[in-house]
């Protein structure tokens, strides 16, 4: 088989990127080592940035969002008991908070793909990247127990941090900086009423709780626990223990309900600046990860494909090699920006196993000023709604 693009992974990254590639009139095939079903269904981040929202309805893919989803005004920041609302819509010349959660984003995104005769592969792993340093680079992938080869002339790994696609990139070239936090979230549904008409960022002596939403009947919520924690460890009624009391407020009441999913995620601050090697560029969480307090991740992903879908087309429309050869650098402007809020807002609300005294006390002066000040609220909800793309 022969394409343009060669795109391994159908997450935010690829798929956004072979919707920006057919808007241009190039072709693209999706390599995906999982089955539409599993990619549909893993539940991961839930809040799209302004901006994403805009272009989806540009792209002619807003209609379910529009119908489902949440917008707020704004957020609510939590220390220990007190609650301060922040105006996001306000603070940012009317960017609301969207909630819409990313498996009915692919749900979306891969209906309309393939509406429009778009080559997406499921159940097809990519084993062996072929040719970058060449013009002529190939995925080999192995889809029904049956070997098969894909060439294009440009190969873009969008397959998150485990997959093949960075580890392409011979390691004598590959610049990249990392930092593991000292905990993890657990993540819970359940079916329960919303308590809340926002989120809930809360930061109590116990540690981070975060209360969201998916819709008028199921809840999303997470803790900070441990960082390898087993979700065995987590029995419903201690997680609910512990979420009454980490958004504990006078007059008001957490909603419980039959909790139905449950995860833990390791936090990991993760940039790999060498985002192009040849014709293999990198998109997404296969160059970085950011710990998701401030639900940047996916945000992101969609922020490295507008800019590599204009470099493609500069290159393969209008022969110029500029876009592709400053791609690395434009993206990682942003990538660096998200990456220090992300670690800022993961500091601020987090209590560290290392902490001391003077650490818990500077870290809630820090939080009661963002909680006071109208100038420190700009600051978080200009990052929190989107940077400009
Ligand atoms: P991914 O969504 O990881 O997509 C990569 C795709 O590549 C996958 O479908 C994978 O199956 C495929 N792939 C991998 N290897 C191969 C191969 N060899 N061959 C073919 N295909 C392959 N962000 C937030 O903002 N808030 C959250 O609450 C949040 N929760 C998260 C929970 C979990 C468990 C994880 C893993 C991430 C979470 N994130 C969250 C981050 C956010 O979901 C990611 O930033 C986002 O999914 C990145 O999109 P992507 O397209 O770069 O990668
Ligand atoms: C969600 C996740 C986040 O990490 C966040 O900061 C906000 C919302 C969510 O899953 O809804």
């Amino acid at each position: 088989m022969r394409t343009t693009i060669g795109i391994i992974g159908a997450g935010p990254a690829g798929l956004f990127l072979a919707h920006l590639l057919h808007r241009a009139g190039i072709a693209s095939v999706i390599l995906e080592a999982r089955s539409r079903e599993a990619v549909e269904q893993t539940i991961r981040a839930g809040m799209l940035e302004h901006w994403v929202v805009e272009r989806m309805r540009a792209m002619g893919l807003g209609a379910r969002l529009d119908a489902e989803a949440h917008f707020h005004g704004g957020i609510t920041l939590q220390s220990g008991t007190e609650r301060a609302h922040l105006d996001i819509a306000g603070l940012t010349g009317g960017k609301r908070v969207t909630i819409y959660a990313q498996h009915e984003v692919l749900k979306d995104l891969i209906a309309a793909r393939l509406a429009d005769g778009g080559e997406i592969r499921f159940d097809a792993t990519v084993t062996r990247i072929e040719g970058i340093e060449s013009d002529r680079p190939a995925l080999h992938y192995g889809e029904g127990g049956v070997a098969r080869r894909l060439d294009c002339d440009f190969v873009v790994a969008a397959d998150g941090f485990h997959g093949p696609g960075r580890q392409a990139i011979p390691a004598a070239a590959r610049r990249e900086y990392s930092r593991r936090w000292p905990f993890g979230w657990l993540g819970i549904l359940c079916h329960a009423p919303l308590s809340w008409p926002e989120l809930i960022y809360a930061s109590h002596a116990d540690g981070f709780a975060l209360l969201t939403t998916r819709s008028d009947s199921v809840q999303r919520l997470y803790l900070q626990c441990g960082p390898d924690d087993d979700v065995a460890a987590w029995p419903d009624a201690r997680i609910w223990d512990a979420l009454h009391r980490r958004l504990a407020s006078p007059g008001w009441q957490l909603a419980e309900g039959a909790i139905f999913a449950k995860t833990v995620v390791p936090l990991r601050s993760f940039v790999c600046e060498t985002m192009r090697h040849g014709r293999l560029f990198l998109a997404g969480d296969a160059a970085h990860i950011v710990p998701p307090t401030g639900a940047k991740g996916l945000n992101l992903a969609v922020a490295d494909v507008v800019v590599l879908a204009r470099a493609l087309e500069a290159f393969l429309h209008h022969n110029r090699s500029d876009g592709i050869e400053s791609y690395a650098a434009r993206a990682l402007e942003r990538v660096w920006k998200v990456a220090r809020f992300s670690w800022w807002m993961t500091a601020m609300l987090h209590r560290s196993p290392s902490e001391d005294a003077f650490d818990a006390r500077i870290r809630a002066a820090e939080l009661a000023h963002v909680m006071e000040s109208r100038p420190a609220q700009a600051a978080l909800a200009e990052n929190y709604a989107g940077l400009p793309m």
